[in-house]
């Protein structure tokens, strides 16, 4: 399938399903009107990670705030909009309850069709966002705080799962890290950061790349790693955070290249075994500079170009959830105003 889809249609998105909530006017699956998001990182942050019950309580607060001023922020009325779409699935249970209760009381009561979205599928999309011209299949990479995993997607809604991680994400990887080295959540842009001045071989670490045709991840191996580098010949020191007498600039930057290199390798590997030679790039880790500079130099040398989602659109938003949502209605795929949630994929 080559091009864009073109239709108009103005749908509203909802997303709910972890720490951000978000709100978006879509027309046409394309053209933003309003993009809101209310982050509760800084609630969070104290916890070093995100805490569920402060989630569900935190979009409560915010969901009917990021809507309203989102068709304020349009100037659009209720009765403009086309179609309302929602992050159904995977997501903590507490906040897709939320987003999802919000916006199927607005399909009732505003008469709108309703489409149900998959996250994931929905960062896909994001990056699809940014290409002037689609040319399926993609091989695409999702990498964010709660997935990682490799895809082959055949148009905006079929995605074919290739690998995917047997135990951390990459996200989640690099949150641990940053907690480990003391510098803070969410641990992406922190390790980003510190490693701005580190050289990325000053600490060896091996790239899990597992058995030489597997598609899967794994970095709960890579976080161990760094764990005893940090406890010191014999894992003597006894609190790991003590990370003052390394280097660490160069910890941070050695961690993460071997968290982005493994990344790049898995996608090419990808790009090889399917003969596809497109990558779509989404979800929160896709904001990591050094991913955005190492991917496509490796794919160019091979013939392989990619495509990431803008940086805004790589962490969790509702511009997505209203782009996937307006393909999904078009192709007739809607839902009923009964249906369920799902913590999983
Ligand atoms: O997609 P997202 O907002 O939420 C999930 O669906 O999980 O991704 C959040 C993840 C966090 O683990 C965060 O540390 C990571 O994305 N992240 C980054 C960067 N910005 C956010 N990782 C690496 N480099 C970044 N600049
Ligand atoms: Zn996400």
């Amino acid at each position: 399938m080559t091009g864009v889809h073109a239709c108009e249609g103005l749908v509203l998105g909802i997303e709910s399903s972890c720490d951000e909530t978000a709100a978006a006017l879509v027309r046409g699956g394309r053209e933003i009107l309003a993009d809101v998001v209310f982050s509760q990182v800084q609630e969070h942050a104290h916890w070093g990670g995100v805490v569920p019950e402060i989630a569900g309580r935190g979009h409560l607060r915010d969901i009917l705030p990021a809507i309203q001023g989102c068709l304020s922020l349009a100037n659009i009325s209720c009765l403009e909009v086309d179609a309302i779409a929602v992050t159904s699935q995977p997501g903590l249970l507490g906040s897709l309850f939320i987003g999802t209760t919000a916006a199927k009381a607005l399909a009732w009561s505003w008469k709108k069709p309703l489409i149900a979205v998959h996250h994931i599928e929905a960062h896909a999309y994001a990056a699809l966002m940014s290409a002037d011209e689609w040319e399926f299949p993609y091989v695409t990479l999702i990498a964010s705080g709660g997935h990682t995993s490799l895809y082959q997607s055949n148009s905006p809604t079929e995605h074919q799962l290739l690998g995917r991680t047997r135990d951390d994400a990459a996200g989640e990887a690099l949150d641990k890290a940053a907690s480990m080295l003391g510098l803070g959540y969410p641990g992406g842009p922190a390790i980003q950061n510190a490693a701005a001045n580190g050289n990325p071989k000053a600490f060896p670490f091996k790239r899990p790349l597992l058995s030489p045709d597997s598609l899967d991840f794994s970095f709960s191996g890579l976080k161990t790693a760094l764990l005893y580098k940090l406890k010191g010949p014999g894992g003597k020191k006894t609190d790991p955070t003590l990370a003052e007498s390394v280097d660490l600039a160069g910890m941070a930057a050695s961690f993460e290249a071997a968290v982005m290199d493994t990344l790049a390798k898995k996608c090419l590997r990808a790009c090889a075994q399917k003969d596809i030679p497109r990558i779509l790039v989404g979800g929160g880790v896709a904001r990591n500079q050094r991913l955005r500079d190492i991917l496509p130099e490796q794919a160019e040398a091979v013939g392989v170009k990619v495509t990431f989602a803008k940086p805004e659109h790589c962490t969790d938003n509702a511009v997505m959830i209203a782009g996937l949502g307006h393909a999904l209605w078009k192709s007739g795929m809607m839902a009923e105003l009964d249906f369920q949630v799902s913590a999983t994929g």
